[in-house]
C-alpha cells in the first residue's frame, strides 16, 4: 500500500495544451501532493514562439515520465486514485491529444473515471486553491493565448463576460520582447528590463472599451511600440535591438500601458457586476507590476485581489486536478469518446 493510502479524493491531473507537459496529484481539490512541469521553452526559443509540430512531439516524449514522476512524488499508485482529469480544450490540437490519449489509456486500464477539463476555467480555479475565496468572484485570466474576464459563481460555473478583441496580453509581451531583441517568452524578460526603466518615459496608448465592446485590445499598443522604435518615419525599417535608445524605458512604458488597461477594465467590470473579489491568473499574473498595481487599486476600493503563487499562474497540472475534483464530485465525468478541441 502506498504512503498516501487509499483515498477517494485523489485526482491525477494531466496538462499538455501548449508548451508545458505537466502532471499532478491533488487531494480534495486543494492539497497538492505533487506537481511536475516539464517546460519546452528551450525547444521553442530558437523559433521565438511555440512551434506546434515540435510541441506535439515533445509532449509524446515527456508525458509518461512526467506522469510517473507525479505519482512517485505523491507516493501513490494509479489504484489509489479516484479519477483522472485531463485538459481537453482549448489548446493546440496535436498537443492536447497526447495528454488526452494518455489519460484515456490509464483510465481504461484501471477502470477509473475520466474528467475533461477546460484549460482557462482551470486557470481561474487555481486562484481558489491556496486561499479561501468568497464566491461569486470576478476572474481575470491573462496568459499567452487568452485575456478574458469571467464571473465565477462556483468552481464549475463560469460565465464569460468579455475577452480580448485581438491579441492576448502575454502575446503582446512576447511580440514586444521580440522587437527589443529579448528572449522568449517575453513577459519575464520585459518585466526584468522594465525594473531599470521609467514607466512614464513614453506615453503609449491605452485601449478603452466602449459599452458592450470587448474589454481588451493589445494589437494597437504593439503597433504603437513598433512605430515608436521606427521614429518619425513609419515606413523605416525596425531598428536592430542594439540601436534602440533606452530599451528599458520602452519596456517599462509598454508594461505600464498593459497593466493600466488590465487594472482599469477589471475594476470597472467588478463594479458593474457588483463583485468584491478579483482573481488574477494565467502566466501574465506572474508580473510583479500587475500584482502590485491590481492589489493597490483593489484595496483602495475595498475589494480583494487574489493571485495564485507564480507556479500555479503559469501552466501546470495541479489546477487541472483541482478543478477535475470539483467536476468529478458533481458527476461531470466523461466517457472514452471524450474529444480534444482547439477552441
Ligand atoms: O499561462 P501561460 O503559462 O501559458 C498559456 O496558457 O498561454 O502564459 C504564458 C504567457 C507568455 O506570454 C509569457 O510571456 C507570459 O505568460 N508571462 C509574463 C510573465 N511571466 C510569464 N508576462 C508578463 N510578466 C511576467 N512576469
Ligand atoms: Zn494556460
Amino acid at each position: 500500500m502506498s504512503q498516501a493510502g487509499t483515498s477517494s479524493e485523489l485526482i491525477l491531473g494531466i496538462e499538455s495544451s501548449c508548451d508545458e507537459t505537466a502532471a499532478a496529484v491533488v487531494r480534495a481539490g486543494r492539497e497538492v501532493c505533487s506537481s511536475v512541469v516539464h517546460s519546452q521553452i528551450a525547444e521553442h526559443a530558437p523559433f521565438g514562439g511555440v512551434v506546434p509540430e515540435i510541441a506535439g512531439r515533445s509532449h509524446l516524449r515527456q508525458i509518461l515520465p512526467v506522469v510517473e514522476e507525479a505519482l512517485d512524488q505523491a507516493r501513490v499508485d494509479l489504484d489509489d486514485l479516484a479519477a483522472i482529469a485531463v485538459t481537453s480544450r482549448p489548446g493546440l490540437i496535436g498537443s492536447l491529444l497526447v495528454g488526452l490519449c494518455t489519460a484515456k489509456a490509464l483510465a481504461y486500464a484501471r477502470g477509473l473515471p475520466l474528467v475533461g477539463v477546460h484549460h482557462i476555467e482551470a486557470h481561474a480555479y487555481a486562484a481558489t486553491m491556496e486561499s479561501d475565496v468568497q464566491l461569486p468572484a470576478l476572474a481575470l485570466v491573462v496568459s499567452g493565448g487568452h485575456t478574458a474576464l469571467y464571473r465565477m459563481a462556483s468552481p464549475t460555473d463560469l460565465a464569460l463576460l468579455s475577452q480580448t478583441l485581438d491579441d492576448a496580453a502575454g502575446e503582446a509581451f512576447d511580440k514586444v520582447a521580440h522587437l527589443l531583441g529579448l528572449g522568449y517568452p517575453g513577459g519575464p524578460e520585459i518585466s526584468r528590463l522594465a525594473e531599470e526603466g521609467d514607466p512614464r518615459a513614453i506615453r503609449f496608448p491605452r485601449y478603452r472599451a466602449k459599452e458592450g465592446r470587448p474589454s481588451f485590445s493589445f494589437s494597437g499598443l504593439k503597433t504603437a511600440v513598433l512605430y515608436h522604435l521606427r521614429g518619425q518615419d513609419a515606413l523605416a525599417p525596425t531598428p536592430a535591438p542594439e540601436d534602440i535608445e533606452r530599451p528599458q524605458d520602452v519596456a517599462a512604458s509598454f508594461q505600464e500601458a498593459v497593466v493600466d488597461t488590465l487594472v482599469g477594465e477589471t475594476l470597472r467590470s467588478a463594479e458593474r457586476e457588483g463583485l468584491e473579489t478579483i482573481l488574477v491568473t494565467g502566466g501574465v499574473a506572474c508580473n510583479a507590476r500587475l500584482r502590485e498595481r491590481m492589489g493597490e487599486a483593489a484595496a483602495e476600493r475595498g475589494l480583494r485581489a487574489v493571485f495564485p503563487s507564480p507556479a500555479y499562474c503559469s501552466d501546470n497540472a495541479a489546477m487541472i486536478a483541482g478543478l477535475g475534483f470539483e467536476l468529478w464530485r458533481t458527476g461531470a465525468t466523461a466517457d472514452l469518446e471524450l474529444d480534444a478541441s482547439a477552441r
